[in-house]
């Protein structure tokens, strides 16, 4: 994420330290449950049956060790009102400071679903690791604001894991909408987006916050601009694109293993 100014020699000396250690805890943030319950099967994780968040939030976490990496899924869970995977930005944001501060993972990854745009090249299926990361609905026409809105951040860089990995690379842009207005249209052509999902601004947002080094990796679900209806598109290719993203996943985790944040 965006470097910070202001740090002390000390903070320098400690941040290049942990560049340097091998990774152990990973924090991996998913919406929905369809997406994260393979996962949570793949590696081996149970469910906390402790009170990791505060009482009445709908976040559920699983955990485990899986090879040398203490590993952490965070499903967004059930909205307490209306029973549906609680997607988007809001509880997006609140769940990743809530597993920084609880677990201080060394590393996070926002895994997830997303539309895709053929005409940057993404196809149903692919799956894109984010370079940068953006908002398309926070639209405040008035200078600086106008910037803060589009809120652009760029995830960790890593190098090796792409040479190694044969992932798409895209930038990805965020809003609170499934569907596409014509404002929110021209303002993800002006982040010059590959993909479009519901969570990844916010979580970029609060990683660089709190200087937590965080990687998006995102399957694609439906083709914004083609001629099917994004809803019909999500729900037909939901099962195996997941199936797609978290083969990926793991590919991701098992390359993580062992390694420093300096080797991805
Ligand atoms: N997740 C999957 N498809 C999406 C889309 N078209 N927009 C936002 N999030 C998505």
């Amino acid at each position: 994420m965006a470097p910070h100014d202001g740090k002390s020699v000390m903070e320098e000396f400690m941040a290049s330290e942990t560049e340097k250690r091998p990774i152990s805890t990973i924090v991996i943030i998913i919406a929905m449950q369809t997406e994260a319950l393979p996962l949570v099967n793949k590696f081996q994780l149970s469910e906390d049956p402790n009170p990791t968040f505060p009482k009445g939030v709908p976040w559920v976490r699983y955990h485990g060790i899986y090879k040398d990496l203490n590993i952490n899924i965070i499903w967004l869970g059930n909205d307490s009102v209306f029973g549906v995977n609680s997607v988007g930005t809001v509880s997006a944001s609140l769940v990743t400071y809530a597993s920084i501060q609880v677990l201080k993972p060394d590393l996070i990854i926002n895994a997830g679903t997303a539309g895709g745009f053929k005409a940057k090249g993404a196809c149903i299926g692919d799956v894109f690791l984010a370079s940068d990361i953006a908002f398309h609905d926070r639209r405040i026409p008035i200078p600086v604001f106008d910037l803060y809105g589009v809120g652009l951040q760029q995830a960790f860089s890593t190098p090796n894991l792409l040479k190694e990995l044969s992932l798409k690379v895209g930038k990805l842009s965020t809003g609170d909408s499934l569907d596409m207005s014509p404002e929110d249209e021209a303002s993800i052509i002006a982040n010059d987006a590959t993909i479009k999902d519901m969570e990844g601004a916010a979580i970029a947002y609060v990683v660089d916050l709190l200087e937590v080094p965080a990687i998006f990796i995102k399957a694609v679900t439906d083709i914004v601009d083609g001629d099917k209806p994004t809803v019909v598109e999500f729900r037909q290719n939901l099962a195996a694109v997941t199936a797609e993203l978290d083969q990926a996943v793991t590919q991701v985790v098992d390359f993580i293993n062992g390694k420093s944040l300096s080797e991805l």
